[in-house]
């Protein structure tokens, strides 16, 4: 909780799917920071995407942290596959389960940053009891599930908190939904340091063209840095 410039991750969900490793290697080339890989079963949200298999197919195409997002529940019965897979990051849903600490003490057992993601009617107060085993905090600012949402404004508070909460600790703080050069400024006044932007980055370019995804990624550092 440091840094000042933000953190940018654009979230492949927005990406062409029948493209993602020219869109990986583009966004890459475009000089974002991580690589946002959204996991969604039908189950604990109403979509479903990718799972382990597309994860390792895209490592070897970025030396980018992978920061994988798991909207999965159980989580637990993947948690070894995607950390196999090359996820840097992995990221479990407090909603997911009754053992959250479980999950974070396994993803740490696999060497891997281990994160928790909030959904918007989910209390910060949650983060206090495992503090100890974190490396990030996703706040959503939109309910999982779906790209192009709009921002939902009560999360600002949240955010908030959980900066509080945090203090000086190591853990990074990132959102994800909505997030715009018209909403990067405020989570970030709030105290996220890392923002997750899906349409906005790769509705700005393709994969030929990867030079719109530039733009949107300096548009994005530079509205959360104003
Ligand atoms: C939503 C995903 C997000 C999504 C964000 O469930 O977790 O990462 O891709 O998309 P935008 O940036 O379009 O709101
Ligand atoms: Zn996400």
């Amino acid at each position: 909780m440091t840094s000042t410039v933000p953190i940018i991750a654009p979230s492949i969900l927005a990406a062409d799917f029948a493209r993602l490793g020219d869109e990986v290697r583009a966004v890459d080339q475009a000089g974002c920071d991580w690589i946002h890989l959204d996991v969604m079963d039908g189950h604990f949200v109403p979509n479903i995407t990718f799972g382990p298999a597309v994860v390792s197919a895209l490592r070897p195409l970025t030396d980018k942290v992978l920061d994988a997002h798991l909207m999965i529940a159980p989580c637990d019965p993947y948690l070894e596959a995607f950390a196999k897979a090359g996820a840097d990051i992995i990221t479990v849903h407090a909603e997911a389960g009754p053992h959250l600490h479980r999950s974070l003490m396994a993803i740490k057992a696999l060497g891997k940053r281990a994160g928790v993601s909030l959904n918007p009617a989910t209390p910060a107060a949650i983060v206090a009891e495992v503090l100890d085993l974190l490396d990030l905090v996703l706040v959503m600012t939109v309910n999982p599930g779906f790209g192009g949402q709009s921002f939902i404004e009560s999360q600002l508070e949240k955010i908030a908190q959980i900066k509080q909460m945090i203090g000086v600790r190591p853990i990074t703080l990132q959102v994800d939904g909505g997030i715009t050069p018209e909403t990067a400024p405020r989570v970030v006044q709030a105290g996220a340091n890392a923002l997750v932007a899906g349409s906005s980055i790769f509705n700005a370019g393709s994969a030929d063209s990867p030079e719109g995804y530039r733009a949107a990624i300096t548009a994005l550092r530079a509205a959360a840095q104003a």
